[in-house]
C-alpha cells in the first residue's frame, strides 16, 4: 500500500529533509496558540526559578509538530535535548543508563511514550516526582532496594494517544497538552515560510490549494509542497502555479477535499462492505486488511474531525458528507 501519505512513516530520507524545514524558534512555530502560551510561562518561569521545567505531556496524531515544539523548548531552556523513542527502550538498565546521565535542567524526549514497556516505565515515577531511582538488586528475601540520586530534570512525553497512557505515569505530568489539526490559513503560513527555505516562489492560490489538501497537517503540507517543488524544477521554473499543485495531488492519489487513498478506501468500506454502519473497528480493519493502530491513530482522526465518519456506541458509521464526496 502507498505510504506516501502516512503522516507517521519517516524513512530516513524524510527525517533529513524535515531537519530543513522543522521550524527553529516560536516565531517560527505557527498556529497551536494556546500551547505555545502555556509553554513560555513553564519556560520562562523555569528560567526566572533557574530550576528545571515542569514535565509535560504532548499528544495529538503524528506530524502535528510535537517533536518539533520538544526541540524549541529545550533550546529555549538553554538546555541540552536528549531524545528516545519509547518502544525502542527494552530493558530498565538502559534507561537508568540514560537517566543517571542526564544533566541539571537536561531536557529528555521520550516519543511515543505509550509504548513503552511497564517495567521500563515504573522507573520514571520516582524519577519525576523526586529526581530519584530505585532499583531493585536481587530477588526474593534477599532483596533490597537502592536508591540513586539523578539531576532535576524535565521530562517531555509526546504521544499519539494519551489513553493508552497508564495513570500513575499520565498523573505525574504537570502540564498536558492535546494538539489540533491546524487551519488552512495556518498551514498557508507554513508553506509560504517554507517554500522561502526551499528557495521557490509559490502563487497564491497554489499556496491555498495545497493548505487546504493537507489534511490539517503540517507534515503532509511540506510533503506536497516538495512533491510540487519537483513539478516546477522540470518545467525549468521557480514559480509554482495551481496547476503544478493539481498534478502533483493527482499523483499523490489526493482528492479535492484532501482525502487520499486510504481515506476513501475506509469510507467506501464501510459504506459497501457495511451498508454505511455502524462497523466495530476490529471487523473494520480485518476487511481492510490494516493495522488497528494505523487506522485509530493515523486516519480516523482527521475523518472525525471533518465529520466524515461518525463514531457511535455500537461502532463507526460514514455520515451524509461521506456519502456525497464518495458519489461526486
Ligand atoms: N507549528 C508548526 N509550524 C511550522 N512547521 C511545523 C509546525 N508543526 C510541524 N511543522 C512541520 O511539520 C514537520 C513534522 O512535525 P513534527 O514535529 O515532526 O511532528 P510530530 O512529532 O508531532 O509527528 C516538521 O518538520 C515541521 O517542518
Ligand atoms: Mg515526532
Amino acid at each position: 500500500m502507498s505510504r506516501l501519505f502516512d503522516a507517521d512513516f519517516e524513512d530516513d530520507n524524510e527525517v533529513k529533509k524535515e531537519i530543513l524545514l522543522r521550524p527553529e524558534n516560536f516565531k517560527e512555530y505557527i498556529g497551536q496558540k494556546r500551547i505555545v502560551q502555556n509553554i513560555d510561562v513553564m519556560v520562562t518561569s523555569a528560567k526566572m526559578r533557574n530550576q528545571s521545567m515542569d514535565h509535560v505531556l504532548l499528544s495529538g496524531p503524528p506530524g502535528l509538530g510535537k517533536t518539533s515544539l520538544a526541540m524549541i523548548i529545550s533550546k529555549a531552556l538553554e538546555s541540552e535535548l536528549h531524545v528516545i523513542s519509547g518502544p525502542a527502550i527494552e530493558k530498565k538498565g538502559d534507561l537508568a543508563a540514560i537517566l543517571t546521565n542526564l544533566g541539571p535542567r537536561d531536557v529528555l524526549f521520550i516519543d511515543e511514550i505509550h509504548r513503552m514497556h511497564v517495567s521500563v516505565e515504573e522507573i520514571l515515577y520516582s524519577a519525576m516526582e523526586d529526581y530519584r531511582l530505585d532499583i531493585v538488586i536481587g530477588d526474593g528475601a534477599a532483596a533490597r532496594t537502592m536508591q540513586i540520586d539523578i539531576a532535576p530534570f524535565t521530562l517531555i512525553g509526546a504521544t499519539t494517544r494519551s489513553g493508552l497512557l497508564s495513570n500513575p505515569l499520565r498523573d505525574r505530568f504537570m502540564a498536558h497538552l492535546h494538539f489540533d489539526f491546524y487551519q488552512s490559513d495556518e498551514l498557508a503560513q507554513i508553506i509560504t515560510n517554507n517554500a522561502k527555505k526551499l528557495k521557490i516562489t509559490v502563487e497564491e492560490h497554489a499556496t491555498l490549494k495545497m493548505a487546504k489538501c493537507a489534511r490539517g497537517t503540517p507534515r503532509i503540507a511540506n510533503r506536497i509542497l516538495r512533491r510540487v517543488r519537483d513539478f516546477a524544477v522540470v518545467r525549468e521554473s521557480d514559480l509554482v502555479t495551481e496547476e503544478d499543485v493539481s498534478k502533483s495531488l493527482e499523483m499523490m492519489e489526493i482528492d479535492p477535499n484532501g482525502l487520499d487513498r486510504m481515506d476513501r478506501k475506509i469510507l467506501e468500506v464501510i459504506r459497501d462492505y457495511y451498508s454505511g454502519g455502524p462497523v466495530g473497528i476490529e471487523a473494520l480493519c480485518a476487511t481492510l486488511s490494516e493495522d488497528r493502530t494505523t487506522i485509530e491513530d493515523v486516519y480516523e482522526p482527521y475523518l472525525l474531525k471533518e465529520g466524515f465518519l461518525i463514531r457511535t456506541p455500537r461502532g463507526r458509521e460514514i455520515s451524509e458528507k461521506a456519502r456525497e464526496i464518495l458519489n461526486a
